[in-house]
C-alpha cells in the first residue's frame, strides 16, 4: 500500500492543557488539523516503528473520522499494532485498562470529556502512556514542541477499516485489533467489588437510577448494573450513546444533570442515583432525597473502601487536587494514611499510583479514582458506592450524616464564570494574584484572611516541579477561596472559584451549602473584584 508523505507546516494553539488538545470539532476538522497533531504526538514520543496502541473515544462526533486518519497515520508511520474498541468507541478508563493489560506503549483518547459534541461543538485528542494515564507535562511539552516544526505527516492511502466487527484484521502492515469496549473493563470491575452482595442488594428491592447521558458509558452500565448485577431493566436510561449527546452536555452535575436530581429529591425516589459524562471518567452520586459532593463521595469512598474486596487491606494514602475540598484530608488524618494535595488535572496522580503512594484519588470536579486504572473512572465510583451501601445496609443519607459527625463538614461549592474575554480574566488573575502577599491578616465580609499563596507542586516522585497551579486564600475559621483558570475550556476563558468552609459543630450541619458559604463568597468577591472585572453579577454556573 502508499505511503503519502504530505507536507504541511505548523498550526498555532496546538497546546495540550489540563487533559489533551480540546478544540472545536470544526478546528479539528480544518485541513491538516488533526493529522499535523496526530504526527507530533508520534514524533513527540520518538516514534511509533514497531508499537502498539490502543484507539478508541467517547463517540462523539468526527470521533469515527478521526479514528480512521489514526489508524492510517500509525500504519504509514510503522506501528506494529492497534487495538481498537469496536466502532472506535472506548471509555477514557476502559482505555485506560486496556493500555496497562495488554502491555501496550500508550493510546490516543477520542474526547473531549463532559463537553457538548457535535459538529459545531467540542472534540479532543489526549495522548496517554504505558501506564494507561495521561500523558505528564514533559511528554505533553515535547508534543507541544513538535506542533511547531513540523514540516509533514505520513499517512496510508488506503479504505476505511471496517471497526463494526469484532476481530483482527491489517491496514498495511500493521495489525488491527477490534475488541469488545466493555468485556475487559466489565471483567475488571469484577475483581474488585463483591458483586454477590451488590445482586443481594438488588434482590432484596433496592432501585437506582444511572443515567448514562447519551454517552459512551451507556453499554457499560447496561451490562454490569442491569447485566451482571440484576438491577432492574430501565435502571439505566439515556443508555444509547449518541454523537452530540441527544443534544446535551454530557456533564453529570446538579446543572446539567438535572432530570436525575428531579427524580431524586422527592418522596418515594429511588435509592441511588448516578451519572457519567461524555467519556465515562467522571461520576455524579445521589441518594435518596441527598446530592453528595465529589468532594464529600472521596472523602466517604477513602473512609469505606476496606468494604470492597479490591481494598480490603486498606489504602496506602490519598490524594486530592488542590482545588478539591480538605474532607479527605480529614480521614486521612484520622485513619493515619498520607494525604497529597496536587494540581488540578488527573495526570497529577500517575506518578503517584505507579509509586504505590496512594490508592485513592479525586477531584471534586467529579472524579475518582483509584489504582486500578490510571484515570478517574465513573462507573467505578458508582460501584463502590454500591459496594458499601450494600455492606453497610444504611442509606446515603444516612450514611454522609454520620461521615460528617465523625468527621466534620466541609461545605464546598464551584462557582463557574464563563466565556470571559481572556483580558478581563488575566486582569482579574494577575491582580489578585500581585495582591497575595499583601492579604494575610486583611478583612474581607468579615473574614480574616489566614494565608494566601499561589500553588506550586513539587512531585516526590520525580521531582518535578509545576509551578502557577491556582491561587489559594485561606481564612481563619477554616475556610478557604481558590481561583484558578479553565485550562480545557475551548472558547475565552473560564474562571472557577472554590469556596469551601468547615463545620465541626454538629448542631450546624445540616444548613444549605449556599448559605453556609455565602460569607467566602462575598469575601472572595470583594478580594478579587469578581463582579468588577467580569461585568457579571453571578456565577454561570455553581455546582
Ligand atoms: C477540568 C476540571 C479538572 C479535570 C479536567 C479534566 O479542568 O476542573 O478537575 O481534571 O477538567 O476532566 P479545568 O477546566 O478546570 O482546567
Ligand atoms: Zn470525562
Amino acid at each position: 500500500m502508499e505511503i503519502a508523505t504530505v507536507r504541511t507546516a505548523p498550526i498555532a494553539g496546538q497546546k495540550p492543557g489540563t487533559s489533551g488538545l480540546r478544540k472545536k470539532t470544526r478546528v479539528f476538522m480544518e485541513t491538516h488539523f488533526l493529522e499535523n497533531y496526530v504526527q507530533a504526538i508520534f514524533d513527540g514520543i520518538g516514534g511509533v516503528e514497531g508499537k502498539s496502541l490502543v484507539i478508541g473515544g467517547d463517540g462523539r462526533y468526527f470521533n469515527d473520522r478521526a479514528a480512521q486518519v489514526i489508524l492510517r497515520m500509525m500504519a504509514a508511520n510503522g506501528a506494529a499494532r492497534a487495538i481498537v474498541g469496536q466502532g472506535a468507541l472506548l471509555s477514557t478508563p476502559a482505555a485506560s485498562h486496556l493500555i496497562r493489560s495488554r502491555g501496550t506503549d500508550g493510546g490516543l483518547i477520542l474526547s473531549a470529556s463532559h463537553n457538548p459534541g457535535g459538529e459545531d461543538a467540542d472534540f479532543g485528542l489526549k495522548y496517554n502512556t504505558p501506564n494507561g494515564g495521561p500523558a505528564p507535562e514533559g511528554v505533553t511539552d515535547r508534543i507541544f514542541e513538535a506542533t511547531k516544526t513540523i514540516s509533514e505527516y505520513r499517512i496510508l492511502v488506503a479504505q476505511d477499516v471496517d471497526l463494526s466487527a469484532i476481530g483482527t484484521t491489517t491496514l498495511g502492515s500493521m495489525e488491527v485489533e477490534i475488541v469488545d469496549p466493555v468485556t475487559d473493563y466489565a471483567a475488571l470491575m469484577e475483581t474488585l467489588f463483591d458483586f454477590g452482595a451488590i445482586r443481594a442488594l438488588f434482590a432484596g428491592g433496592f432501585r437506582m437510577r444511572f443515567d448514562a447521558m447519551h454517552a459512551v458509558t451507556g453499554p457499560y452500565a447496561r451490562e454490569i448494573l442491569e447485566g451482571r448485577l440484576g438491577a432492574a431493566p430501565g435502571t439505566v436510561v439515556n443508555a444509547q450513546p449518541s454523537p452530540d449527546f441527544g443534544g446535551g452536555h454530557p456533564d453529570p452535575n446538579p446543572i446539567w444533570a438535572r432530570d436525575l436530581v428531579d427524580v431524586m429529591m422527592p418522596e418515594g425516589a429511588p435509592d441511588f442515583g448516578a451519572a457519567s459524562d461524555g467519556d465515562g471518567d467522571r461520576n455524579m452520586i445521589l441518594g435518596k432525597g441527598v446530592y453528595v459532593t465529589p468532594s464529600d463521595s472521596l472523602a466517604l469512598l477513602a473512609a469505606h473502601a476496606h468494604r470492597a474486596p479490591g481494598y480490603s487491606g486498606g489504602l496506602k494514602g490519598v490524594a486530592r487536587s488542590m482545588p478539591t475540598s480538605g474532607a479527605v484530608d480529614r480521614v486521612a488524618a484520622a485513619m493515619g494514611m498520607p494525604c497529597y494535595e496536587t494540581p488540578t488535572g488527573w495526570k497529577f496522580f500517575g506518578n503517584l499510583l505507579d509509586d504505590g503512594k496512594v490508592t485513592l484519588c479525586g477531584e471534586e470536579s467529579a472524579g475518582t479514582g483509584s489504582d486500578h486504572v490510571r484515570e478517574k473512572d465513573g462507573l467505578w465510583a458508582v460501584l463502590l458506592w454500591l459496594n458499601i451501601l450494600a455492606d453497610t445496609k444504611t442509606s446515603v443519607k444516612d450514611l454522609m450524616e454520620a461521615h460528617w459527625r465523625t468527621y466534620g463538614r466541609n461545605y464546598y461549592s464551584r462557582h463557574d464564570y464563563e466565556d470571559v474575554e481572556s483580558e478581563k480574566a488575566n486582569a482579574l488573575y494577575d491582580g489578585l494574584r500581585a495582591a497575595l502577599p499583601s492579604l494575610p491578616g486583611r478583612s474581607f465580609g468579615g473574614l480574616t484572611v489566614s494565608s494566601a499563596d499561589e500553588f506550586a507542586y513539587d512531585d516526590p516522585v520525580d521531582g518535578s516541579r509545576s509551578e502557577r497551579q491556582g491561587l489559594r486564600i485561606g481564612f481563619e475559621d477554616g475556610g478557604r477561596v481558590v481561583f484558578r483558570l479553565s485550562g480545557t475550556g475551548t472558547v475565552g476563558a473560564t474562571l472557577r472559584v472554590y469556596l469551601e468552609a468547615l463545620e465541626t459543630d454538629p448542631e450546624r450541619m445540616g444548613r444549605d451549602p449556599a448559605e453556609a458559604l455565602a460569607a467566602i463568597a462575598e469575601a472572595a468577591d470583594e478580594m478579587a473584584g469578581i463582579r468588577r472585572h467580569t461585568g457579571r453579577e453571578g456565577p454561570d454556573v455553581i455546582t
